[in-house]
């Protein structure tokens, strides 16, 4: 007796029939499995569209919140007072009666005072940003509507679109704090924290030594 065949001797059941049957489960079978996948199988590929919600999309809960310079800044004397704390002068004490020199500008060395100002950015005038007719308490924009200070970024922007663009959409400036805002707030940096007005080359910075954690330590000989 052959291993594939446990049952009872052939002759007790007439070839014909078992084939018959065999062939009708079969034929059931089939149509049961042609069934189910069109209830219930891959019948549709939904494609991503504009109406098509994406699978997660928390609710925006903390907000993204953009440093901003303090306010209009100080003229430092270099004096210190009688506790030894820095003395300053605000802009408009001497530029409210100064006529502006709209031939200063940066690269250039001043001729009678700020001389300690050194800076390169293109070819700018001094009053492409500084609003002398305000004495200096606020910043100008190009069709010289007065800017205030804390609003730097909108005078930033104005000549560097390319990168306030980015800035807006993530890709310049960096980001500390949260990517899902349902989970915590966003705190971005100003151009002027990462660049100074007057010289807004980003300065070179020296790679770092790894850090001592205690892995390190083992793989260095460091401590
Ligand atoms: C003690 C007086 C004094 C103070 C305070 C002072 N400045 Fe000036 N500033 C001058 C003088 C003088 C010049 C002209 C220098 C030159 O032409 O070489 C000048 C030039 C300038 C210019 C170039 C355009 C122009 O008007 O000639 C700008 C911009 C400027 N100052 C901005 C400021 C800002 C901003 C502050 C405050 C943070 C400030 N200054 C505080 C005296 C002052
Ligand atoms: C690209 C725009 C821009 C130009 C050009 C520019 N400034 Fe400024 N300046 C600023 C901004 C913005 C601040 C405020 C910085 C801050 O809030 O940190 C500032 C701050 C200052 C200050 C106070 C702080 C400091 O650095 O002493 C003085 C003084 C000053 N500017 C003078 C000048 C003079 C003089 C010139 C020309 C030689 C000039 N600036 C050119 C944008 C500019
Ligand atoms: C009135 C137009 C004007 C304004 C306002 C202005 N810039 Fe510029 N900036 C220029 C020009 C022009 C250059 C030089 C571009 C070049 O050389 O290709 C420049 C160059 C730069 C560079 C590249 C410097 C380098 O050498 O690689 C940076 C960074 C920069 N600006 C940042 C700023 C920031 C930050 C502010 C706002 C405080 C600002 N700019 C405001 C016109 C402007
Ligand atoms: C977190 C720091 C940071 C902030 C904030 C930032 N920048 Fe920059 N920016 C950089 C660095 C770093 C570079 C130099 C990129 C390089 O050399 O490839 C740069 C380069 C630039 C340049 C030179 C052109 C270039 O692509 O190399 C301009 C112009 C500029 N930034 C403008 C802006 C303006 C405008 C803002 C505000 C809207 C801003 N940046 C905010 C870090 C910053």
């Amino acid at each position: 007796m052959s291993v594939e065949d446990p049952s009872p001797p052939a002759a007790a059941r007439p070839p014909g029939r078992l084939l018959a049957r065999f062939v009708l489960l079969a034929l059931v079978g089939v149509a049961l499995a042609v069934g189910a996948v069109a209830a219930f199988g891959p019948v549709r590929v939904a494609r991503p569209s504009a109406e098509v919600a994406l699978p997660y999309t928390p609710e925006p809960k903390f907000a993204v919140e953009i440093r901003k310079p303090a306010g209009p800044p100080v003229f430092h004397t270099g004096i210190k007072d009688a506790n030894g704390k820095s003395v300053t002068m605000a802009c408009a004490e001497c530029h409210k009666t100064r006529e502006p020199n709209a031939a200063n500008r940066l690269g250039r060395p001043m001729a009678f005072f700020h001389q300690a100002l050194k800076g390169q950015h293109g070819n700018l005038a001094c009053v492409a940003c500084h609003n002398s007719t305000e004495a200096n308490a606020s910043l100008r924009l190009a069709d010289g509507t007065s800017l205030p200070y804390t609003e730097v970024m909108q005078l930033c922007a104005q000549c560097h679109g390319p990168q306030y663009r980015s800035y807006q959409h993530g890709a310049h400036g960096g980001m500390a704090g949260y990517w899902d805002l349902s989970k915590g707030g966003r705190t971005r940096a100003n151009c002027v924290d990462c660049h100074n007005p007057h010289a807004p080359k980003y300065q070179p910075v020296q790679p770092a030594r790894a850090t001592n954690d205690r892995g390190a330590a083992k793989e260095t000989g460091h401590e």
